[in-house]
């Protein structure tokens, strides 16, 4: 059986694009790609993922036209309030990661019941980055241990950040056709994986998730090592 990568992390992309070959406004690409997200899931869960993290909305986001903005964040509360009880039902750990600031108290009690309805669960944690940047997230952490007069060192920064809770991603999927990171995990991504697909979010479904996965088994992570220090610490030590 392949092997399944621990963490996988998203970039769902391509919702807008999806809606307007089909002459729909792009919101309706967006609520598809609710439903991508929800069999993504399901799929991740059924495979032993350890830790899913998805890409939701960027700091970035805030430019686009106020009406997508606002069709975003209804669908948001919306699939939360409808996914939750079924989510929890799943055994799935919720996290949101991002600034709260700037999004509205609807959003936020939203979020906050999310988290705290599905804590105890254990069988995949589910990190959505919403109002994220990975900017962001190197800064506010860089911020709070300057002001608790802490020293900032690669051990101290990984742990003010806000993806603490779960080791760094191992595979980083972006659909869509982009080969970006648009400002999405940057310092837990330094030794990732990355897989690009042409499938628009929407259409990327579990034989498409399991290309992804089969690719993934095929590296050799290196880790800045040569490739026959790989393979001697697999073999049995030479006799004398
Ligand atoms: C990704 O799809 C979802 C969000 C950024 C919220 P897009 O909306 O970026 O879709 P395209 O890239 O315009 O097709
Ligand atoms: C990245 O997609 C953000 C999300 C998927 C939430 P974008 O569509 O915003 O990225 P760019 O603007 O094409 O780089
Ligand atoms: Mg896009």
């Amino acid at each position: 059986m392949t092997p399944v990568p621990h963490h996988i992390a998203i970039v769902m992309d391509g919702n807008g694009r999806w809606a307007s070959r089909r002459c729909l406004p792009r919101v309706a690409g967006h609520k598809q790609g609710v439903v991508s997200l929800r069999r993504c899931v399901k799929a991740c869960a059924q495979r032993g993922v350890g830790v899913l993290t998805v890409f939701a909305f960027s700091s970035e986001n805030w430019n686009r036209p106020a009406e997508e903005v606002s069709g975003l964040m209804t669908l948001f509360t919306m699939a939360l309030a409808r996914e939750v009880p079924k989510l929890k039902a799943d055994g799935v750990q919720l996290h949101f990661i991002g600034e709260r600031a700037g999004l509205s108290a609807k959003v936020v009690a939203g979020i906050e019941q999310a988290e705290l309805a599905t804590a105890a669960n254990s069988r995949m944690i589910f990190n959505i980055c919403f109002n994220y940047g990975g900017r962001w997230d190197i800064v506010q952490a860089a911020a709070k241990l300057a002001a608790q007069g802490e020293p900032i060192n690669e051990t101290s920064l990984s742990s003010a950040m806000a993806m603490a809770h779960v080791a760094d991603p191992d595979l980083v999927i972006r659909t869509g056709g982009e080969q970006r990171i648009s400002n999405f995990l940057l310092w837990q991504s330094a030794y990732s994986e990355f897989y690009f697909s042409d499938k628009l979010w929407p259409e990327f479904d579990e034989a498409e998730l399991d290309l992804a996965i089969q690719s993934f088994a095929q590296r050799e992570r290196r880790f800045g090592k040569t490739s026959d220090q790989l393979v001697a610490k697999t073999l049995p030590p030479a006799r004398a």
